[in-house]
């Protein structure tokens, strides 16, 4: 008969398996990879000693080419609960020291298990990707178990925080779990993502493509906007995921904590210099939102792509916020296919965790072109002002220089729901730019002008003079107040607190339709 002891020592000796996963040869090859194993990438994105694993001894059930003869314990994918700063998330981290961290019937379960839970009692789930995908011994089965995850993914959208880091290979449908969760980090150099690999590839369009370059952490940031972030290395990826999580609630019914901050005039007198005199002249927004938001607080998603557009999280007065801001340094800051669809998917996720919304408009309208139009501009347009009509949280707007016709009107207008609209002295709110306009309205008194150049120049003058101002906007009411620059920061944090009980109720419907 066993003694206690013997139960003991049997426990220990399994747990102590779990523990080496695929073994001390593998784990030796991980990080001879540049890669911690999943074991260390938990403890490091946890509190120390807060990780409470679950399902530690479960094994895969698969008899077919002799798979009953390797077992390995956990299945290749750790799963549990933690802390990180104090607040309770929920993590898994694919072992690819455990038949390359492929994912069997057991190993989608694990994590099934785990999303149901973060859901239940309304905490983030955190996913550390790093896997051949399909256990391939496993056939159906684990197609099966994917999307018994991207079923979970879809149910758990909107109702807890869902990020993913991808921190080794992550291929085939595999991407579609990263793919609908909030955010995907990518390792650069180290992960890559792609729904078919550079041997399809080849096969298929004979193109040669290496798998960096087709599905690495740049391309996704820079090309396909996949990934909202890239961080150097595995510990790098890791303190991403804990920053981006300060900026994040539990759930959908909960806002984020304030962080203390001692405010002081609250005047920053270096935002009355950042926007030239010459409207033509471009500057970078970012100098903008350095000036309104609190110290070194800047948190930006999908830094390199689509960059007339910045969209990202930040502090206002130790509260979270989001900030969607036209670039006039990228394109003058049109509002393009891709930057429309960066701006609309980050008010969305605003909207749905109850994160503040403030836009910075400086925008002289959509892009022109074939490449646009035929790639469905109206479309992907149409999706930001979409989103942000649907929104419900507090919506701020500041105009610091243009905001021209269509483009005026969806980047947070009054019309479709904003808050409260604010403009720079120099603001331009018109239907276009005076030299278009004035081409238009007064081609005929122009054509008949002893010097037509001389003409325009005066006629534009004119246009300028009635329109290329916020003074008209703010008669209507479009325009809330005109601030001097050096009191925005002073005036958002007054006018983010007044608005902080807005509720919303909205019709009773299904869900919209919104243009996808
Ligand atoms: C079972 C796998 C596996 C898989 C890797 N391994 N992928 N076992 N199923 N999908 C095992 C290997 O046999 C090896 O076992 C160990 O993991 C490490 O693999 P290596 O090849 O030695 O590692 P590396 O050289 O780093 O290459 C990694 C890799 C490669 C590029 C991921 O392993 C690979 O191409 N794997 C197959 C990828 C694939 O085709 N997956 C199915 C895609 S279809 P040992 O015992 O030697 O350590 C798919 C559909 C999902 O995923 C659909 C969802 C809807």
């Amino acid at each position: 008969m066993e003694s206690r002891q013997d139960k003991i020592d049997k426990l220990n000796k399994h747990k102590a398996l779990s523990e080496l996963g695929g073994g001390q040869k593998r784990i030796d090859k991980q990080h001879a990879n540049k890669k911690l194993t999943a074991r260390e990438r938990i403890n490091y994105l946890l509190d120390e000693g807060s990780f409470e694993e679950i399902g530690a001894l479960v094994t895969h059930r698969t008899t077919d080419f002799g798979m009953q003869d390797q077992i390995y314990y956990g299945d290749g994918v750790i799963t549990g609960y933690g802390t990180i700063n104090g607040r309770l998330v929920y993590t898994y981290a694919q072992d690819f020291t455990v038949f390359g961290g492929s994912l069997s019937e057991t190993h989608a379960e694990k994590i099934c298990k785990i999303m149901d839970m973060a859901v239940k009692v309304g905490a983030p789930i955190i996913g550390l990707n790093d896997s051949g995908g399909a256990r391939i011994q496993e056939g159906v089965r684990s197609l099966g178990g994917y999307a018994d995850i991207f079923y979970r993914n879809v149910q758990a959208s909107g109702v807890i925080p869902q990020i993913s880091a991808v921190m080794g290979p992550c291929a085939g449908g595999a991407v579609y779990s990263p793919a609908i969760t909030d955010f995907t980090i990518m390792v650069e150099n180290t992960s890559y993502m792609f729904v078919t690999g550079p041997n399809v590839v080849k096969t298929v369009t004979n193109e040669e493509v290496s798998s960096e370059e087709l599905g690495g952490a740049e391309t996704h940031a820079t090309k396909s906007g996949v990934a909202h972030k890239t961080s150097e290395n595995d510990i790098a990826c890791l303190e991403d995921v804990k920053q981006l999580l300060s900026y994040l609630p539990q759930n959908n019914t909960e806002t984020t904590k304030k962080l203390e901050v001692t405010l002081k005039d609250e005047i920053r007198d270096v935002l009355s210099d950042i926007v030239p005199e010459s409207s033509t002249k471009p500057y970078d927004m970012r100098a903008v939102i350095t000036g309104i938001i609190d110290e070194d607080s800047f948190y930006e998603i999908h830094e390199n792509y689509a960059e007339s557009i910045i969209v990202g999280f930040a502090r206002l007065g130790g509260r979270s916020i989001g900030i969607i801001a036209n670039q006039p340094m990228a394109y003058a800051g049109v509002l393009g296919v891709n930057s429309s669809r960066k701006a609309a998917r980050f008010t969305r996720t605003c909207d749905c965790f109850n994160i503040p919304l403030l836009v910075l408009v400086d925008v002289p309208g959509f892009l022109p072109g074939t490449d646009q139009e035929w790639n469905g501009i109206i479309m992907h347009g149409a999706k930001l002002l979409y989103a942000l009509s649907e929104a419900t949280v507090p919506r701020v707007t500041v105009i610091t220089r243009k905001a021209y016709g269509g483009a005026y009107d969806v980047m947070n207008s009054k019309h479709i729901g904003a808050d409260y609209n604010y403009a720079w002295p120099g603001a331009e709110i018109a239907v276009m730019g005076a030299k278009g306009a004035s081409e238009i309205i007064f081609r005929k008194e122009i054509a008949a002008a002893d010097n037509p150049e001389d003409k325009l120049a005066e006629k534009e003058a004119e246009y300028a003079n009635t329109f290329a101002n916020p003074y008209k906007a703010a008669q209507r009411g479009f325009i809330d107040e005109i601030i001097l620059p050096k009191n925005t920061r002073r005036k958002l944090l007054k006018t983010f607190a007044m608005l902080e009980n807005k509720i919303v109720e909205r019709p009773k419907r299904k869900h919209g339709n919104i243009p996808l």
